[in-house]
């Protein structure tokens, strides 16, 4: 009886059981490998959310179900901004297989990103703002419904590509956001099999190559960006952006796209267009400065020439145009010639080769391969064997002066122009070893004619000997534009906007954020907080008695400069690092930090690595790793000395000039913050084992930063030789990233003149302060300044060229001097390109009175630098 008794209790307790399972269910929770994700999920993060302790899965918060016939699955996972950490449990795609979104923005999630392949319900996938470290292969296969992809803002990310993740196989996606992400290599063709795209964002990343020409298949974009690559990063033209007729905003700054700025005519409704600090040339066409809705333009630091733009400045309302090669300061038409050789350019496509000198308003000052004669009356071009490809223009026909013109060695195709013959001077034409074809037209006898070596060019009056090549045809492109109206889509505007707010806004901002966010507290908590925050991007802090006993108490002194003293040390771990105190100085913590956090942010080949700092009461201290090599003024050759340091070759010379620049260049160029060095001189050069040069000390001017008397720069900004005169007086300008490219100017010509440029002992050695002055006229005479350094017959060029482009960066006037993108594009470009500087006159203040009146001021070497500040952000 009792047995029963426990049986009956039994079966109730099973009915219960069974009841309440069914409960469950008709509850709608989540069962099998969605239940046991989600646990797992649960154990892998911290913290873990409160209502995450309840039974029912579906009422845990950021968690929604959809549900049908008494079961339910897991629709969307959603934990923005909750301060999560932790890594994903593998299996996430085998298990939430009904996923439709999954947003985790701005959480502190490591480890690598999820597998998403074969979730064929999942159309929204938001990760922005995380710590991921990698994205695994084949990541994004088979997802057709995809349409939202957004990794934005994951910097720690292993290097990947588009192809490695199979981004390109997810047709359906609309907006696709990848910036600052690590994501390196070329653009796939596949790329172009994404012409849903109405967003492509993949900014600050480290993009190369030339963008496939699929690309522009693309041609439902509305917002392009694609700017601050590292290392130059995208090359090849911007043809592509004529077929794109949607675009509103289009941001491609800090990349090395080149060729003319294409036709827009066809363009609907351009809002913003970001095309600054590229290597663009040729005129701006009126297209583009016809839209109505245009407010923000910039074409700054390009090779652009002809007119400079006007824009309806009611409507354009940020502008900025200088650093290119206008032929006037302001709008209005060019010079006759300049205006027939720009013609002679465009048919040749305008190639940079031409445009580094083809600018300003007076051909016959300094334009390479021009030649006129002491009337200013040109007389010769001579283009010969410059790889030129396009066409001859018609308009030579224009140079009515011209008596010899040189075209020979390249690869120009069309037809030798009809007009070419009314040219009643020329003497001599040669055209020969080019592509040319159809007939030669009738020139007079008198004339020196060279035709030879053009397959398909048939002498005047006879019979072709063979039928022109078949031009390639343009429908293919006709195609696409049809194609994509048809498949022109319904507009996300709100989702657009959303993300064009959040990448202006937000683009690296995380910084200001937190710093923000921060303020009102003190202390350590400060640090600790601020430490966390910023994850990969953390900075070891050290207190005093750490950095005391790292340096095994200030023994080892490395240097002094003008911020404080390097002495060398050792981590706990046994890495040899270098250590600088520095000086004295009043300024906030949060400043302190703020900057030392900026500085760790720079990390490039060329410059020194911050690995930590400390702070501690009034002792400031910041850790940097220890570069084995000397200092760049070690090796700098010193006829005047007996020191056994040995001399670096020409080679090694320009490598490190190059390098340089490079660094300089990403301090300048940086794509979060821009720092000026204001103290480059070769004891803050230094050189690793390869002899690589890394920059020091950058970023201080701010951190030790005092009123600004003259006094203080002397002692804290600046060294004698080195300094701009604009850091002496606001006469010569204002201080700019071009007092920076002074110093390098300098800098280079002290390596290769071999002689100290300083400016001490005026009495003793006068001939010091004109050391500039007898490289100067050293090189009128054809000589370089070999004075310790023999150079043999093919390293002419680059001693040349390191000549020429630091007596370009010491003119007087900042406006004249070029930015350092233009320095490295001197140095690496064709020699006979460098137009040939103005003595650089320091104390004579004339030139500066009466400036070149026929050098344009929107010239490419005379930026306004009046808005750059000491450390300015950017936008
Ligand atoms: C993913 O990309 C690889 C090449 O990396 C390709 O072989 C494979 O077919 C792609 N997967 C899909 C589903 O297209
Ligand atoms: C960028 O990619 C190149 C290879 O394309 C690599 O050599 C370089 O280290 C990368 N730079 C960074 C900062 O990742
Ligand atoms: C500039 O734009 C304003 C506002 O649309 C218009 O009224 C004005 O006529 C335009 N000016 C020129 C020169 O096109
Ligand atoms: C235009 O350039 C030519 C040189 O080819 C020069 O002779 C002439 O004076 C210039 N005209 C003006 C108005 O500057
Ligand atoms: C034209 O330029 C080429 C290459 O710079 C040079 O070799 C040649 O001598 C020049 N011809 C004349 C006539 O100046
Ligand atoms: C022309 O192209 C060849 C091969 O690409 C290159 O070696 C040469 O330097 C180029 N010449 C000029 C003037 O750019
Ligand atoms: C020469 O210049 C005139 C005036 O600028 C222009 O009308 C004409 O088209 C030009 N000729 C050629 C062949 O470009
Ligand atoms: C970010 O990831 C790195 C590397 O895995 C790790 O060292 C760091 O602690 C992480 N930061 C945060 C805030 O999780
Ligand atoms: C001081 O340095 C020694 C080694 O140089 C190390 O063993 C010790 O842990 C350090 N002490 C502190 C407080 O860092
Ligand atoms: C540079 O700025 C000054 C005033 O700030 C202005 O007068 C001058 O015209 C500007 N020059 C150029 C080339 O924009």
């Amino acid at each position: 009886m009792g047995e029963t008794r426990l049986k009956s209790k039994n079966v109730a307790t099973l009915l219960l059981m069974l009841l309440l399972g069914r409960c469950v269910v008709s509850n709608n929770d989540i069962k099998g490998d969605e239940a046991n994700y989600l646990n797992k999920l649960k154990k892998a993060i911290s913290p873990v959310p409160p209502s995450w302790s309840s039974e029912n899965m579906c009422n845990w918060s950021g968690v929604s179900c959809i549900s049908s016939g008494g079961t339910s699955n897991v629709e969307e996972i959603i934990l923005d901004s909750m301060s999560l950490k932790g890594q994903l449990p593998p299996g996430f795609n085998n298990s939430l297989g009904y996923l439709r979104r999954l947003s985790l923005i701005n959480n502190y999630f490591t480890g690598p990103l999820p597998s998403l392949v074969g979730l064929i319900s999942l159309q929204d996938v938001d990760l922005r703002s995380n710590n991921f470290t990698s994205v695994p292969h084949g990541c994004f296969q088979n997802l057709p419904n995809l349409n939202r992809l957004i990794l934005y803002n994951n910097n720690n990310l292993a290097p990947w590509t588009l192809f490695s993740a199979n981004v390109t196989d997810c047709l359906a996606l609309t907006t696709l956001s990848l910036g600052a992400t690590n994501l390196m290599g070329s653009l796939p063709d596949t790329l172009g099999s994404l012409t849903n795209l109405q967003l492509l964002e993949l900014s600050s990343n480290n993009l190369t190559g030339s963008l496939p020409k699929s690309f522009a298949q693309l041609i439902n974009l509305q917002t392009l960006l694609l700017n601050d690559q590292e290392h130059g990063g995208l090359s090849g033209t911007i043809e592509f952006l004529s077929s794109m007729t949607h675009l509103s905003y289009v941001n491609l700054e800090r990349n090395s796209f080149q060729g003319p700025i294409p036709d827009l005519s066809n363009w609907k409704d351009l809002q913003e267009l970001m095309l600054g600090g590229n290597k663009l040339t040729g005129e701006v066409q009126p297209s583009v400065m016809n839209f109505s809705t245009l407010w923000q333009v910039s074409l700054e630091n390009n090779w652009l020439q002809g007119p400079m733009p006007l824009f309806n400045r009611t409507i354009t309302t940020n502008l900025s145009l200088e650093g290119n090669g206008f032929c006037l300061d302001h709008a209005g038409p060019c010079n006759h010639t300049v205006t027939t050789l720009l013609q002679v350019a465009e048919a040749f496509g305008y190639p940079l080769l031409l445009a580094r000198t083809w600018r300003g308003n007076n051909p016959c000052k300094r334009w390479s391969f021009i030649n006129c004669d002491s009337q200013d009356k040109i007389r010769t071009v001579n283009l010969t064997k410059l790889n030129l490809t396009g066409t001859i223009s018609p308009a030579f026909a224009n140079l009515t002066d011209l008596r010899e013109l040189y075209l020979s060695g390249n690869n120009l195709k069309g037809s030798i122009p009809e007009s070419l013959t009314s040219l009643s001077q020329l003497q001599i034409m040669d055209v020969s070893n080019n592509n040319l074809s159809g007939t030669i037209p009738t020139f007079s006898p008198a004339i020196t004619l060279n035709t030879s070596n053009n397959f398909y060019l048939n002498p005047g009056n006879s019979p072709p000997k063979a039928s022109p090549p078949p031009h390639p045809s343009k429908t293919t492109h006709h195609y696409w534009i049809k194609l994509g109206s048809a498949a022109g889509s319904v507009v996300g505007v709100l989702v657009i906007f959303g993300v064009i707010i959040f990448i202006c806004k937000r683009h690296f901002n995380l910084v200001e954020k937190i710093m923000l966010r921060r303020e009102r507290q003190h202390g350590d908590h400060y640090f600790e907080n601020l430490i966390e925050s910023y994850g990969s991007l953390s900075l070891k802090r050290y207190t005093y008695k750490e950095v005391k006993n790292m340096t095994n108490s200030f023994k080892e002194k490395l240097g002094e400069g003008g911020y404080g003293i390097v002495y060398k040390a050792s981590l706990a771990n046994g890495q040899q690092v270098a250590v600088k105190i520095l000086k004295e100085s009043k300024g906030s913590v949060k400043e302190f930090v703020d900057e030392a956090f900026i500085i760790s942010r720079t990390s490039h080949v060329n410059i020194v690595s911050l690995l930590g700092f400390c702070y501690d009461k009034n002792k400031k201290a910041l850790i940097y790793e220890f570069i084995h090599n000397d200092s760049l003024d070690k090796f700098a050759c010193r006829k005047d000395s007996s020191s056994t340091t040995h001399n670096l070759d020409w080679k090694t010379l320009y490598q490190i000039s190059i390098g340089i620049a490079r660094g300089l260049e990403y301090l300048h160029r940086g794509c979060n913050t821009r720092i000026l060095h204001l103290d480059i001189k070769p004891q803050n050069i230094l050189l690793d084992e390869h002899f690589r040069p890394k920059i020091a000390d950058f970023g201080l001017a701010k951190i030790c930063k005092k009123d600004q008397s003259i006094v203080s720069i002397m002692g804290t900004r600046g060294t004698p030789g080195y300094i701009a005169p604009e850091i002496f007086s606001r006469v010569y300008g204002e201080v700019s990233h071009k007092s920076d490219v002074y110093s390098y100017g300098m800098l280079i010509l002290e390596i290769i003149g071999g002689r100290r440029n300083y400016y001490e002992n005026v009495e003793s050695q006068a001939s010091e302060i004109c050391f500039p002055d007898w490289i100067y006229k050293d090189l009128e005479q054809g000589n370089f300044p070999t004075n310790c350094l023999p150079h043999r017959e093919e390293e002419n060029d680059i001693a040349r060229k390191m000549t020429l482009v630091s007596l370009w960066c010491i003119q007087p006037n900042p406006l004249n001097r070029p930015s350092i993108s233009d320095v490295i594009d001197m140095l690496e470009g064709p020699v006979d390109s460098i137009p040939y500087p103005p003595k650089p006159d320091l104390f004579s203040s004339k030139r500066f009175i009466s400036q070149d009146t026929n050098v344009s001021s929107s010239n490419r070497y005379e930026t306004n630098s009046t808005t750059e500040e000491i450390v300015s952000k950017k936008r």
